[in-house]
């Protein structure tokens, strides 16, 4: 594969980090280039050796991959701005704005133009995101492994064969930060309420959510064999299970992804009508 220059129009959060992703994974800072619509953000970025504009069209010049990095209202707006010369050129073009269809991409791009949809989550600011990738019939598969680098320079990467599963990865990896956060805030609550530091409850809640997950990664093993290793007969981590399984925690998960899963469509169709 030869090195893809690779345009990132966007330096915000997704944008600067994809940035620093490939600059860790030794993309040549000399094939990246970065646009915002401010000098600002862009002044700490052009410091790591790559080029930087707050003119999209001068950052765009001769780019294999253009990644729009830009809020999902931008979009649209961007988009035609760059439509002639992307149609001319026909480069490799890589969504990460939730919510976005590839077909309104498309429209918005007069047609024919290859495009990656991606859906990846916060955690990828730290290098450990999780990105669901969808490729429309214009991708060959040099621009395929370009995407999946890209992304996976900031965690780990699956492929989606229909786009329709997009808003379901919205609701579970896209959102779910935000579930963990929350059950990470209860039971460190909780733990306050029984006695414990604040100090303590949250270094115990932190620690156990990260070897919970560390332990699944590494053993393979599926998450219900492992709960029932930890679930003794007779034993309090069973009296607490029942507790939530009496109370229907996993009725009301499925009710809350249903319900992001809903409002990502509801979001992409508004998207669509633009
Ligand atoms: N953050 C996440 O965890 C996450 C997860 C999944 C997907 N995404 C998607 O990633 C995209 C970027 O999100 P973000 O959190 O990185 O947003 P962000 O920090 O606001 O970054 C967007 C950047 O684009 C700049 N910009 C605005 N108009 C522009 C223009 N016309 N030309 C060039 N640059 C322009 C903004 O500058 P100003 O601030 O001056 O407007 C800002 O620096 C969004 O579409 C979002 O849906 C984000």
């Amino acid at each position: 594969m030869t090195v893809p220059t690779i345009a990132i129009i966007g330096a915000g959060n997704m944008g600067s980090c994809l940035i620093h992703g490939l600059i860790q994974n030794g993309h040549p800072a000399n094939k990246i280039s970065a646009s915002d619509s401010t000098e600002e953000k862009l002044s700490g970025l052009a410091s790591i050796g790559i080029q930087t504009t707050t003119d999209n069209l001068q950052a765009i010049n001769h780019a294999d991959v253009i990644i729009f990095a830009i809020k999902p209202q931008s979009f649209h707006a961007i988009a035609r701005e760059l439509a002639a010369y992307i149609q001319q050129h026909k480069p490799l073009i890589l969504s990460i704005a939730a919510g976005i269809r590839e077909s309104s991409i498309q429209t918005w791009l007069n047609g024919d133009i290859p495009i990656v949809r991606a859906m990846p989550n916060t955690p990828a600011l730290i290098g450990c995101g999780a990105t669901a990738l969808y490729a429309n019939r214009h991708v060959s598969e040099e621009q395929h492994d370009e995407a999946e680098s890209i992304l996976r320079s900031v965690g780990i990467v699956i492929w989606l064969e229909d786009e329709n599963q997009m808003d379901a990865v919205t609701a579970l990896s896209g959102s779910g930060p935000a579930y963990f956060f929350l059950m990470m805030e209860a039971l460190q609550q909780s733990a306050e309420k029984l006695g414990l530091t604040q100090e303590t409850a949250r270094l115990l809640t932190l620690q156990t959510a990260l070897g919970a997950a560390r332990m699944a990664i590494e053993s393979g093993k599926p998450l219900e064999e492992l709960r029932q290793n930890v679930t003794s007969k007779g034993g309090t981590t069973e009296k607490a299970v029942s507790v939530l399984e009496d109370n229907q925690l996993r009725a009301i998960y499925h009710k809350a992804l249903t319900a992001a899963k809903e409002r990502s469509e509801e979001l992409a169709e508004m998207m669509e009508k633009l």
